[in-house]
């Protein structure tokens, strides 16, 4: 299992586990994290899924394809440079201890 932690704007930390495969999408709503709304389940078209990933994480992770580029100028906070959408981010070994913050609002 990878070990990933949610910081939420309040500095309140919820860390849950995700599968390999599955996106930190996938994980947060598994772990009921607050924070994370997910509205199209992962399709691509809400950015309620919106996390911001920590500076010494960001470059470990593939690049935001065009798609999921596009979408996040639609994010209810305005994104930032490290902004993802967590349904694009799928799990794998090398993201143990991944940690991302959660906005203030998804809407
Ligand atoms: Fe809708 Fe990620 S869950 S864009």
């Amino acid at each position: 299992m990878i070990t990933l932690h949610f910081i939420a704007a309040d500095g309140n930390t919820q860390t849950v586990s995700g599968k390999p495969g599955h996106s930190l999408m996938q994980a947060a709503e598994k772990a009921k994290v607050t924070g994370i709304a997910a509205d199209c389940g992962g399709s691509l078209t809400c950015a309620t899924c919106h996390v911001t990933v920590a500076p010494e994480w960001a470059e470990r992770l593939p690049k935001a394809g065009n798609d999921e580029q596009a979408m996040l100028e639609f994010t209810a906070v305005p994104r930032e440079p490290n902004s993802r959408l967590s349904c694009q981010i799928a799990l794998t070994p090398e993201l143990d201890g991944l940690v991302v913050h959660l906005p203030a609002t998804q809407y």
